[in-house]
């Protein structure tokens, strides 16, 4: 509300002075440093500057101005070069809320993205391997950018690019031909065909042979050998089953499962098309586009006629075009594959096409366990799935101390549990490097994700039944900071998203949850809710419901539910 306040004056004052002086300024309006100089202020350097007129009669203009522009305006003080505005705390509150309870869900819904699209290539396991720590990040963080696009307006598709092409099969397929137990793999697929591609690595560290092999029985794949083929797409269904477990505990889709193999046949037309623009190169009988002194060159072929990662992803990316037209394509993918997407946006450009700057990497850093890197590559780690699971069982043991009482224990420890991973992945930036630490991140106190659950629930067991009067706030109580607060976070809820969506950062929703929560159980701390005076109750129990609202539609942003009792 402060930031649309804060617009409607730089607009009427932007038009003001073009429509009289025949000058287009852009103002800036600001937030004084102290609350209490007033709620907004507007420097007039800049008018000053451009009107060439002494800075008081400047001001005594523009003051006329303001007041005209908002029936949110108490008050306009002129200090020196800034015009200080107070706000009508109470008109303001009564119009946030009563905005609340209108939308509900759908409060803090934007327009900006409206007639975009946003494709958001996100998860993109390699399935014949185990689910990776790297790809759990990718899933949330992609998961939740799909949601917060989606809250501001744009048209969103999420596609899961699979991994399921390349020599890891062939790994695969040598080490279930050298070790393999049909008995075994059938009562447990997941498990043993992990433990095989773990088995293969293991090996072939000092059996170098080996991965030759394993690139021999690739290609047959690539040539159509039936029996390999066959192998192929029993591994790859198997493989995609661990995902789906996945998939299925965090509440995570898609809209594509179009992933490597599905644009195999489709590569030929992209590297005609290098070859006619005259940009593919023989080197050692790879081709190759080259990209100049500061980049090494794309491998478009490998001299066995193979084909590679960034020639599908060519592929790919025309083919996302043509289908969607979008407007920007994110790329969840580590901070490792920095180097790939560049040569795939420099390839782009070098054809020609202009959207290469349409593409973004979304890049992310790396779990660590106690400072190191946590991985999955030599089935080092426990499995993902079973990290999943334990935080699940871990929180409902916190529940069950806390609320032994409770019903649907089960269904409530898998939304705190979950949330609790999610929430500790999407509070830092998604560039740093985060630490897992289960025991933390499950607290109910911190910057946790069953702290907000929490605070949600507190709310939940005040308001739950109450009726509520929205003709009747007591306007007053908003002078009072602690209930101002709340007031200026509710309403910054919509900018909150857009920003968020401008930098491609889900923490910037997480933070802004995080403040939110606090300046509540500030409040509470405070404040009895339940009040004996009945207006005040009234405002209290509808205040705090607000919060919950927000905090709410917060959570499913980030991919995360809020429960009712926990
Ligand atoms: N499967 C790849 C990996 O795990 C990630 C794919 C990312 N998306 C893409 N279009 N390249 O490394």
């Amino acid at each position: 509300m402060i930031d649309d306040i804060k617009q409607t004056l730089k607009k009427g004052l932007e038009a003001y002075y073009n429509e009289k002086y025949g000058i287009s300024l852009n103002l800036t309006i600001e937030e004084p440093k102290k609350a209490s100089m007033g709620d907004i202020s507007v420097p007039m350097f800049l008018v000053v500057k451009e009107l060439k007129k002494p800075m008081p009669e400047v001001v005594s203009e523009a003051v006329e101005v303001i007041k005209g522009l908002s029936p949110f305006i108490k008050e306009v003080n002129p200090t020196g070069p800034f015009i200080n505005i107070i706000v009508d705390k109470g008109v303001v509150a009564e119009a946030v809320l009563k905005n609340v309870y209108d939308k509900k869900d759908s409060y803090g819904d934007s327009n900006v993205g409206n007639g975009h699209t946003i494709v958001l290539d996100y998860s993109s396991p390699n399935i014949a391997k185990s689910f990776s720590i790297g790809h759990l990040r990718s899933t949330m963080i992609g998961n939740s950018l799909k949601l917060i696009f989606q809250k501001a307006g744009y048209k969103t598709v999420g596609i899961d690019y699979l991994g399921d092409w390349g020599t890891q099969f062939g790994k695969m397929i040598v080490a279930y031909e050298m070790w393999g137990d049909d008995e075994a793999i059938k009562r447990d697929p997941i498990n043993e065909l992990s433990k095989l591609y773990v088995r293969f690595n293991t090996e072939a560290e000092d059996k170098p042979e080996m991965d030759e092999q394993a690139r021999e029985a690739f290609r047959k794949i690539e040539l159509g050998d039936p029996k390999y083929v066959a192998l192929w797409k029993w591994i790859r269904e198997e493989s995609l089953k661990e995902s789906q477990q996945i998939y299925d505990l965090l509440g995570v889709t898609f809209d594509s499962y179009n992933g490597e193999a599905y644009y195999n046949d489709k590569m030929d037309p992209v590297v005609e098309e290098l070859e006619e623009k005259g940009l593919l190169k023989e080197d050692q009988g790879a081709q190759i586009v080259e990209l100049g002194d500061d980049l090494p060159p794309a491998l478009i072929k490998r001299s066995d006629g193979g084909s590679l990662y960034i020639t599908r992803d060519l592929a790919a990316v025309f083919d996302r075009m043509k289908c969607y037209n979008f407007d920007k394509c994110l790329y969840v993918v580590g901070n490792e594959q920095k180097l790939h997407f560049t040569q795939l946006k420099t390839v782009l450009k070098k054809m020609g096409y202009d959207y290469g700057d349409r593409i973004e990497h979304i890049n992310f850093g790396l779990y660590l366990t106690g400072g190191t890197k946590m991985s999955t590559r030599k089935g080092n780690v426990v499995k993902l799935y079973d990290v999943l699971m334990d935080a699940i069982a871990q929180a409902r043991k916190q529940i069950e101390e806390k609320n032994p009482n409770i019903e649907n224990k089960d269904d409530i420890a898998r939304k705190v549990g979950i949330g609790a991973i999610v929430f500790n992945d999407l509070k830092n930036h998604r560039t740093n490097d985060i630490e897992f630490n289960l025991e933390s991140m499950l607290k109910f106190e911190g910057q946790t994700g069953p702290y907000l659950q929490y605070t949600g629930v507190r709310i939940f067991s005040i308001v739950d039944g109450q009726e509520l009067d929205l003709d009747n706030i007591c306007k007053d109580r908003f002078n009072e900071p602690h209930y101002f607060e709340l007031i200026k976070l509710i309403s910054a809820f919509k900018t909150t998203v857009e920003r968020a969506t401008v930098e491609f950062a889900p923490s910037v929703v997480a933070k802004y949850l995080l403040s939110l929560a606090q300046s509540f159980n500030g409040f509470y701390a405070k404040e009895k809710i339940n009040a004996e005076d009945k207006a005040v109750r009234n405002t209290n129990m509808i205040l705090a419901g607000a919060v919950r609202v927000v905090i709410n539609e917060g959570l499913r942003l980030l991919g995360m539910d809020y429960v009712n009792k926990m």
